[in-house]
């Protein structure tokens, strides 16, 4: 076997290795030595245990663990779920050494993720992503939690995992819908931090489209990048991580008002993307040129640009309002100057905003 791609996220004391390449569930060795102690709860769910978990049986010989598995998708992240976590650790006899191995997409890592973090007041986190959306973003940096009815993720913590191993094999078995979703988050670098990304995407979009290995090695690495430099930076948000969500505010409320899982989360980004570019157009922040550069290749991946129809705009305000970037009663977004130029943005009138939601 290659030896695998490692990027660092360097954290002081709490720094990891993100490892990333093809077979590396079956690397028995690289993952079993960020297990610490004889506890371990594997949690996956209903698509990817099937298809995945039996190549960590071996891996885990000897070790007193056990397995849980959730429904798949988004409304599977909730408290409930949360909870069969712990009733899964408790059954186990997990103590403070234990791992939670999370294998699977942003669901599982995000809600087993805060399982490990709250549990005994914290335990070790292992994430093996298997989704393009997980391995460049949910599972680096350490944000986990899960939905309320009222909101997308308004229930976490800051829990940096042990280390992240990315499998790239296993993204040969992601439904079409959910890998395009993933190239969203991909986008999201592009938009924020760097032009010269957006036009290497734009280049390569028929290759990812065609999950081109090489193209999507790079993909990968160059977005583990990003988000391994900001999260070094800013590790629980206090600036500059927040650029992160760019179109996030819009997303999220989309995803609240249409019912977790309508929309992929993904698919939601991708719309509140071009709703904060439009945004930034019409406060006279950015060119309409740049809007439209993102609009494009969003369509040439195949992502969806417009929300679906009949959305009320003062509910989906509503929801912006309980977005965690707020603060003191005032609405903050992430809006940009322009491609790779992204900005934290207060006191935008909601007249402004409703005009783009409208
Ligand atoms: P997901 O976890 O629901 O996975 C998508 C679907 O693909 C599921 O049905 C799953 O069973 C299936 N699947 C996963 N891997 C597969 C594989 N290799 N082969 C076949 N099927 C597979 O969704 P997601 O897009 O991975 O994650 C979305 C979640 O991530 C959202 O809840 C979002 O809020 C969260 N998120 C978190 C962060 C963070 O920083 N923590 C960042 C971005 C997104
Ligand atoms: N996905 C946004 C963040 O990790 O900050």
């Amino acid at each position: 076997m290659n030896t695998p791609l490692r990027i660092d996220v360097t954290l002081g004391q709490h720094s990891y290795p993100l490892h990333i390449g093809p077979g590396l569930l079956k690397h028995t060795a690289l993952w079993r030595s960020y297990l610490r102690g004889v506890h371990v709860l594997l949690v996956s769910d209903t698509n990817v245990a099937p298809l995945y978990a039996q190549r960590l049986y071996a891996g885990l010989d000897g070790l007193s663990w056990s397995e849980l598995t959730l429904p798949a998708g988004e409304p599977s992240k909730t408290l409930a779920n949360v909870r069969q976590v712990y009733e899964a650790l408790s059954a186990l006899g997990a103590n403070r050494d234990a791992c939670v191995i999370a294998l699977g997409g942003g669901v599982i890592g995000d809600l087993s993720g805060f399982a490990a973090a709250s549990w005994m007041r914290g335990i070790d986190f292992l994430p093996l992503p298997t989704t393009l959306l997980a391995m460049v973003d949910a599972s680096v940096g350490g944000k986990t939690g899960v939905n309320l009815p009222a909101g997308k993720n308004l229930v976490g913590a800051f829990h940096q995992p042990r280390g992240v191993v990315i499998d790239t094999d296993t993204l040969a078995t992601l439904p079409e819908r959910e890998y395009l979703a993933g190239l969203a988050e991909v986008v999201k670098y592009g938009a924020i931090f760097a032009a010269d990304f957006m036009d290497w995407l734009a280049i390569h979009s028929h290759a990812l489209q065609e999950r081109d290995p090489q193209v999507l090695a790079e993909t990968i690495a160059r977005s583990c990048r990003y988000k391994a430099a900001i999260v070094a930076q800013d590790p629980t948000e206090q600036g500059q991580r927040a650029l992160l969500n760019f179109g996030h505010s819009f997303a999220h409320a989309l995803e609240t008002t249409t019912g977790y899982g309508h929309l992929l989360h993904g698919e939601a980004v991708a719309i509140g993307m071009l709703q904060a570019a439009r945004l930034s157009t019409r406060l006279g922040w950015a060119r309409i040129e740049d809007e439209q550069q993102l609009g494009k290749l969003l369509a040439a991946l195949h992502l969806p640009l417009e929300p679906p129809p009949g959305l009320n705009a003062e509910t989906l305000l509503q929801h912006m309002r309980l977005d965690k970037k707020n603060q003191g009663g005032h609405l903050r977004l992430i809006l940009w100057h322009g491609v790779g130029q992204a900005e934290m943005v207060t006191d935008v009138a909601e007249t402004d905003i409703l005009a783009i939601l409208g």
